[in-house]
């Protein structure tokens, strides 16, 4: 069994990053169809970052159940559920994706953002299988994930730009192209109506110091770069805010499904 992944987030970071990229989960809401009676399953949940938006589109027979390794998450989840007061069903449950405590075709909808890339690419399918075998025929499935390749930075040395994007998304995130891999997952277990959408994440003022700090300093730990380039990264890009030329952005793919009958 791979290892489960808690890595780098949290749920602070998890929640501004939620904020800048609201029109990206709008989106996937959409595809998801959600109906008033749908069992929706939201997977690696994190602190009811969609578990609570998603209720919204279910009735009194709906649910909305949230699934996360982490007891941190599901403790924020239930703090935010309760806090939110909202009165539909929804539930935040620790659990495995590797060992899901849900039945065989529980859920006709299943939601998940930025789930696959916390995992290497070897694990894709024994993920997808878990996935598959609580979706009921003819549920419909909504995977987000980020493609880290198309992370662009405005940077005046576009080699050195090149050259930490390209370690940070390689070397330091378990699976950063997960984005583009997710269409080949559902071709595969021959899904219908397969659906693939692009959509562009703009950094703003909550994401863009995190964002890009993290990845310099993972490069510079790595010892890839030198400390007096991570200082003229960090200088630069300072600059750039200040004088509103700062521009770095990277692309969301979207893709949804439906499962074919047994
Ligand atoms: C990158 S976060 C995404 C959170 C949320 N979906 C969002 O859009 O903000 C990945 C989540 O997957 C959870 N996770 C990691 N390994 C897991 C596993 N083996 N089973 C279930 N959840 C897991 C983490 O705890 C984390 O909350």
């Amino acid at each position: 069994m791979p290892a489960t992944s808690k890595n780098y987030v949290n749920t602070k970071w998890l929640k501004n990053l939620a904020q800048e990229t609201r029109h990206i989960k709008q989106r996937s809401y959409q595809l998801l169809q959600v109906k008033l009676d749908s069992q929706v399953l939201d997977v690696g949940c994190g602190p009811a970052i969609d578990t609570i938006p998603l209720s919204e589109f279910i009735g009194d027979r709906g649910r909305i159940v949230g699934v996360d390794y982490d007891p941190e998450m599901i403790a924020a989840a239930n703090q935010e559920l309760k806090e939110s007061k909202i009165s539909k069903r929804v539930q935040h449950v620790q659990g495995n994706i590797f060992s899901l405590p849900f039945q065989d075709g529980e859920f006709d909808r299943i939601h998940l953002e930025r789930f696959f890339q916390v995992f290497p690419k070897s694990s894709a399918d024994e993920i997808f299988a878990a996935l598959n075998r609580v979706l009921a025929s003819n549920g419909r499935i909504v995977m987000v994930d980020m493609d880290l390749a198309s992370l662009s930075v405005n940077f005046g040395d576009d080699e050195f730009e090149r050259k930490v994007i390209n370690y940070f998304t390689l070397k330091r995130r378990p699976n950063g192209l997960a984005g583009r891999q997710l269409v080949d997952i559902l071709r595969k277990n021959n899904y219908n109506d397969v659906s693939v959408e692009l959509i562009h994440h703009q950094f703003g003022s909550l994401t863009r110091d995190y964002w890009l700090n993290w990845a310099i300093s993972e490069v510079l730990d790595a010892k890839i770069i030198t400390q007096a380039e991570a200082d003229r990264w960090n200088q630069e890009l300072k600059r750039r805010v200040k004088e509103g030329s700062f521009l770095a952005y990277i692309t969301n793919v979207l893709v949804s499904g439906v499962k074919p009958e047994n």
